[in-house]
């Protein structure tokens, strides 16, 4: 067994393939003077069980996921297993006006028919995984998203919003904390509504967890309120540090730390995910 590292999950294919106990490979890729891939798996995996790592997070990195899979293919490899640590575009997860196009169908459909398993971590919506007629699981990060956050003795958990409070809950039973959620509008790309509501956090330390951080403002508004309510500090965890914009900047003000997974590999990775993403793949083998 391989594990080929796409250009936007390197250090995280690393680390499974040690967790694995396999080789690394690294994947060759290229961009053309007009933006467009090349990828080639330089070594050879004809009849070897791959596993291809490579989030899908900005659209370049999409398309060197499909090509990475194409290029196992073609090698002859036994058995492709896909690893897409953040699965993008699972947001619109369906039709939220007439006329849109759903891109977590189309894209779960597309990658199910290259790969022959495929695993991911916390998705947006689980229920993206039905759409690909292959075995697919949802690899969730509690354990080591909990394992960090452990050096902050927090006293409650908080999910901001009602989609994200299963998180949120099994992160405070592996802290042994309190949990409770916020409700959240979404006003536009940019801008979140928190609605006020009463929180026991009056001299508590506080995490607020969530799957995504894009542009922070969620965070923002939820250790606004915390704080208004006594919180003693706020730290914000999530699994996907997607950070557009000037989300860091944004939410530093607020919170003491802000932290992601190596989902997406960013200075703010402090846990890692190859663990429980290993442990799926050795179910499968
Ligand atoms: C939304 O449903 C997600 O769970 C996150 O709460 C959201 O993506 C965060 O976005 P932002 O950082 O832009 O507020």
């Amino acid at each position: 067994m391989k594990v080929i590292g796409g250009s936007a999950s390197r250090k995280l294919s690393k680390n499974i393939a040690k967790e694995l106990g396999c080789d690394y490979v690294e994947a060759e890729v290229k961009t053309f003077p007009d933006g467009e891939k090349y990828v080639r798996i330089p070594e050879k995996v004809e009849n070897e069980v791959v596993v291809v790592v490579q989030t899908t997070y900005p659209n370049e990195n999409l398309i060197e996921m499909l090509l990475l899979l194409d290029s196992a293919r073609r090698w002859g490899a036994k058995r492709i297993i896909g690893v897409i640590p953040y699965f993008s575009y699972a947001r619109q997860d369906k039709i939220f006006k007439e006329g849109e196009a759903v891109s977590a169908e189309i894209l779960a459909k597309i990658f199910s028919m290259h790969m022959d398993f495929f695993a991911t971590v916390d998705i947006h919506n689980p229920e993206i995984l039905r759409w690909m007629n292959i075995p697919a699981e949802n690899v969730y990060a509690t354990e080591p998203l909990s394992e960090y956050l452990n050096r902050y003795n927090i006293d409650v958990v908080i999910s901001p919003d009602k989609g994200s409070v299963e998180r949120g809950r099994r992160v405070a039973e592996k802290l042994g904390a309190e949990w409770d959620y916020l409700e959240k509008k979404r006003i536009d790309g940019m801008n979140v509504e928190i609605k006020p509501r009463k929180l026991d956090v009056e001299g508590k330390r506080v995490a607020i967890v969530d799957d995504i951080i894009s542009t922070g403002g969620t965070i923002v508004e939820s250790s606004k309120q915390l704080k208004a309510q006594g919180a003693e500090f706020v730290v914000a965890g999530c699994v996907h540090g997607v950070f557009a914009a000037n989300a860091i900047e944004r939410m530093v003000p607020y919170v003491k730390d802000v932290f992601c997974s190596d989902t997406i590999e960013r200075e703010q990775s402090k846990y890692s995910v190859a663990k429980p993403i290993a442990l799926t793949i050795q179910r499968w083998l």
